[in-house]
């Protein structure tokens, strides 16, 4: 089949790229003329483990090609895919809908008549029904659950596809998309509009839920004097419970879930079912930043003044380089308006993390970022940093001291090297650092 993909960030390009990988003839199209160049000469502009060889297959194959013009595209495509973004608004914490009706309103220009537009941005619930009626064009709602660091994974094999349909013609088009990864057996759920978009929604603010959950027996650990990752470790047997997402550390972060819940929650206010809970959860979030910071405070004295802090991290979470809504960087900011001389290193995210904070200090190397540090905050658990020989590293730094922000180092092992290490989800530091 012939199908576009409008918007070409991680969601977009990837889904191209698995499109193009299923068979499909693909068009990407960006509004952003440097994106469609570097794509087009097979250059992924952020880190996605296996999508630059996709894309350099398929651009070479001749399967995927990107464009600037939607003339173009609606002259090529029997469907589109709306990929956009929907960031968060300044005002409300609403998601803001520009990016998606100005590629709804495009296609409506130039797009064949009996095109179908499939919705893949996280919407706010009603949008799909909305832009069915303003641009007039034949509209499925298609979520996609994509996790960076495994987006392709997750496209080619996810656990399952949603269709929101509204006739059967949508549905048959759909499936005839999705052939063959329908025939590896991955379940398909089909729904109306607005049950689609909330799956979306619903599974981010879930996962959330989850990781905020234990995030908050984490706070109640430190108070009692219990472990929170042996906690976690005891609940995650329990089936009914499982151990995903229930690592306690210093909170989500990334492109989706802070923004989606908030969004969900300015939603069903408006709806008329106030999800306070959503509030809380992102509240909890919140405080474990707040957690470090003090963790920081105490294990280097009355203050940070002047003191050399190490962070360890700036992506969201490993294996990306993505740094929105970084927790790793949003502590390290603050600890830089204390007064502390923080440095910074991350395997993949030093480029970006250096555009978005120019101000902190970065390292190119783990060995020079712990050299001479007062303090290290490990803040995002790249296998790099878990690697880390506890020796090795104390005669590196002025001070063995350490908050380990994830919950992962060994603390045995860290505190016979030498080092005073604080987990977040454990009331003490162990061990005697000086
Ligand atoms: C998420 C959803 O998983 C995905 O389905 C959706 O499509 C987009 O949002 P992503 O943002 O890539 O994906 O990251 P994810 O792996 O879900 O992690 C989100 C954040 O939660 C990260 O900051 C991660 O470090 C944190 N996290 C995750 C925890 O703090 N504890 C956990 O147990 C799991």
């Amino acid at each position: 089949m012939r199908l576009t993909v409008i918007g070409t960030g991680y969601l977009g390009a990837t889904h191209a790229a698995c499109m193009a990988e299923l068979g499909h003839d693909v068009l990407g199209v960006d509004v952003d003329p440097e994106k469609v160049a570097a794509l087009s000469a097979g250059r992924v502009p952020f880190h996605e483990p296996g999508l630059p060889e996709l894309i350099a297959k398929h651009t070479a194959s001749g399967r995927l090609r990107f464009t600037t013009s939607f003339a173009e595209a609606g002259a090529f495509g029997e469907v589109h895919f709306v990929c956009v973004g929907t960031p968060q608004r300044a005002d409300s914490g609403a998601a803001d809908l520009g990016h998606v009706d100005a590629a709804f309103a495009a296609l409506a220009a130039h797009a064949a008549p009996d095109a179908l537009v499939v919705g893949k941005s996280t919407v706010p619930v009603g949008t799909a029904e909305r832009l069915a009626r303003t641009y007039a064009t034949e509209v499925a709602w298609n979520p996609e659950f994509l996790r960076e660091g495994f987006a392709v994974e997750d496209t080619l094999r996810p656990d399952r596809l949603v269709f929101g349909v509204e006739s059967a013609r949508a549905e048959t088009i759909l499936r005839a998309v999705y052939a063959p990864v329908l025939a590896a057996g991955t379940p398909l759920v089909t729904a109306d509009f607005p049950t689609a978009e909330l799956v979306k929604t619903a599974a981010n603010a879930f996962l959330a839920t989850k990781i905020s959950f234990i995030n908050a027996m984490a706070e109640v650990c430190e108070a009692a004097g219990g472990d929170v990752r042996t906690l976690a470790e005891a609940l995650g047997h329990d089936d009914r419970i499982g151990p995903k997402f229930l690592r306690a550390g210093i909170g989500f972060g990334g492109g989706c879930l802070p923004k989606d819940i908030r969004a969900f929650a300015h939603r069903a206010d408006e709806l008329g079912v106030p999800l306070t809970f959503l509030r809380e959860v992102d509240a909890i979030n919140m405080r474990r930043r707040d957690r470090v910071v003090e963790l920081a405070r105490e294990l280097c004295g009355p203050d940070v003044l002047g003191a050399r802090v190490t962070v360890l991290g700036a992506a969201f979470k490993p294996g990306s380089d993505d740094i929105r809504d970084s927790p790793a960087l949003a502590v390290a900011a603050r600890l830089r308006l204390e007064g502390a001389d923080v440095t910074v290193h991350d395997p993949e995210a030093m480029d970006n993390a250096r555009k978005a904070f120019p101000l902190l200090g970065y390292a190119l190397s783990l060995e020079d970022a712990l050299r001479g540090a007062d303090l290290v905050l490990h803040l995002t658990e790249w296998p790099q940093f878990r690697a880390i020989d506890p020796e090795r590293a104390a005669a590196l730094v002025a001070r063995p001291r350490i908050v380990d922000g994830r919950g992962v180092l060994d603390a045995d092992r860290w505190a016979a090297a030498g080092w005073r290490l604080w987990a977040l989800g454990t009331p003490a530091p162990v061990g005697e650092g000086h």
